[in-house]
């Protein structure tokens, strides 16, 4: 693990046992309560919550499609610890600790990804979005939510919380997502400058 990623990691750590009660997670509730109008998944879809955080984001996919599987992914042993202990749906939701940049998923295995409000804490983007199209299925999409204010760069690096943000404007994400095999579909703003952009995996 890099020193960058460890950071996080102790930042997360120490943020989980408290995170649902504070602030920003409403806000992040709010954004997921948003981000359903948008999505399309076939019946008895297989998805991936990378940076799942407590968890929430998947219980309310498994409520709103009632036979989704889902898996959690998370660098915060912390964080994995609270979704596990608040799993409601222990046969259809799955919380693991692992890496976005080194996933322990097959190939092909995923309907959809999610990534909400996590991709700005990532050291090496490029290879998230690689790992992203690894793991899904030709056709599938990845839902990437995160900030972008229109007045910034097209890439803009802030030296703010313990190992830096980054935040990338749609033609950022573009170019990332065309490098790893992603086209992007469209962008929405959910919430004030969180911006979700939608991409496929092309098909085969
Ligand atoms: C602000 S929280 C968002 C959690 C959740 N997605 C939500 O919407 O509430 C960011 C999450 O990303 C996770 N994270 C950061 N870097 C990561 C990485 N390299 N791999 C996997 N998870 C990571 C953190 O541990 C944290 O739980």
């Amino acid at each position: 693990m890099t020193n960058k990623i460890f950071v996080k990691q102790i930042f997360f750590d120490r943020w989980a046992p408290s995170y649902d009660w504070l602030f920003p997670s409403v806000v992040y509730q709010a954004i997921h309560q948003r981000l359903l109008e948008y999505i399309d998944l076939p019946a008895s879809a297989n998805v991936l919550d990378l940076g799942c955080g407590t968890g929430k984001l998947l219980h309310r996919l498994a409520v709103n499609f009632p036979t989704l599987q889902g898996n959690g992914l998370d660098l915060s042993p912390e964080m994995i610890s609270q979704a596990n202990s608040r799993n409601c749906y222990p046969q259809r939701l799955t919380f693991l600790l692992g890496n976005a940049e080194e996933m322990p998923f097959e190939n092909n295995v995923f309907d959809a990804v999610f990534n909400t409000i996590s991709f700005l804490h990532y050291p090496d983007p490029q290879q998230v979005f690689n790992e992203v199209n690894r793991v899904l299925r030709p056709g599938g999409y990845f839902y990437l939510v995160d900030s972008y204010f229109k007045w910034q760069d097209e890439f803009q690096s802030l030296s703010i919380l313990p190992g830096g943000l980054k935040l990338y404007s749609p033609t950022a994400r573009e170019k990332l997502g065309k490098e790893a095999g992603l086209n992007l579909q469209v962008n929405y703003y959910l919430l004030g400058a969180v911006l979700l952009t939608i991409f496929t995996k092309e098909l085969v």
